[in-house]
């Protein structure tokens, strides 16, 4: 299948589902967050959210399977699965801080074919498909230079309802602020990955990743000359809750911290 047929479709579904999140944003009221489990929030936004990409997407690719983080719809044995994220930074959505994206992946078999991440108060359109680089609301991007850890911005999630693994995790972001740039949290995995396709970031790590916060956002960094692994340095970072995405240029550095300090809890 050519997928530059169902791209402009998609980025077109996908932007119109922005707006709405956007809109309901502007008088969002907090008796509407829900909990789905320790700190984990939820809406009425990102269900409809969710149902819209699934109707669109579904007429956009018939046939196609779902792997939804709201439960919309499912998937089977589906040669197409789309892996959809309808709002990534709920709790910054919730909050009013202005940093939340739709990121929607599609998976043909086991690969990712192609990302959208829309980051909706930035009206900044990522996406990729493979093979044919990745953009910015149409122009080409290119992950940083930067070759030092030391000379970069790392960005990264928090533990916020596993905290099995907190003094691993502190020990890994003690030497990452003593030996860079800075480290950044901004509540969004789909923008981190995004940022650090197009060098504003040098890399970005989390563990307890689910597949929709990942899937748009790890063709973008590959197709933008990146790297993406798991802690162990493998491939397993789809569904593994692991990842190391980076400029490619720093991987190897980032990786040994990581794994020096991981594999040991
Ligand atoms: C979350 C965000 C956040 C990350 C969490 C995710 P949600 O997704 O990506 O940055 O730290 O692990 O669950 O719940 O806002 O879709
Ligand atoms: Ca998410
Ligand atoms: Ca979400």
């Amino acid at each position: 299948m050519n997928l530059q047929h169902i791209l402009q479709p998609s980025l077109d579904l996908i932007k119109e589902t922005g707006a709405f999140i956007r809109q309901e944003g502007k008088n969002f009221d907090r008796a509407n967050i829900e909990h789905k489990g320790l700190n984990d929030l939820v809406s009425y936004v990102d269900k409809q959210a969710e149902q819209k990409l699934v109707e669109g997407l579904r007429q956009i690719l018939p046939g196609c399977g779902f792997i939804a983080e709201e439960g919309t719809a499912q998937a089977a044995d589906e040669e197409y699965k789309w892996i959809i994220d309808p709002l990534d930074g709920t709790t910054n959505f919730l909050h009013s801080l202005p940093v939340f994206a739709v990121s929607v992946g599609l998976l043909q078999g086991q690969e990712l074919v192609m990302g959208i991440v829309y980051e909706v108060n930035a009206d900044e359109m990522f996406w990729a498909i493979r093979g044919q680089g990745a953009y910015c609301n149409g122009e080409r991007i290119k992950v940083s230079p930067i070759a030092e850890v030391s000379q970069s911005l790392i960005a990264t999630g928090f533990p916020y309802y596993d905290f099995g693994l907190m003094q691993t995790y502190l020990d890994i972001m003690e030497h990452f602020m003593k030996n860079s740039h800075g480290l950044r949290r901004l509540g969004s995995a789909a923008v981190d990955l995004v940022y650090t396709a197009m060098g504003r970031f040098e890399g970005f790590f989390e563990y307890n990743l689910k597949p929709w916060d990942v899937a748009g956002g790890i063709i973008i960094v590959q197709e933008a000359g990146g790297t993406v692994t798991d802690f162990k340095g493998g491939s397993d970072f789809i569904f593994g809750g692991e990842l190391l995405a980076t400029n490619g240029k720093i991987h190897q550095e980032a990786l040994q911290t990581i794994k020096e300090r991981w594999h040991k809890a």
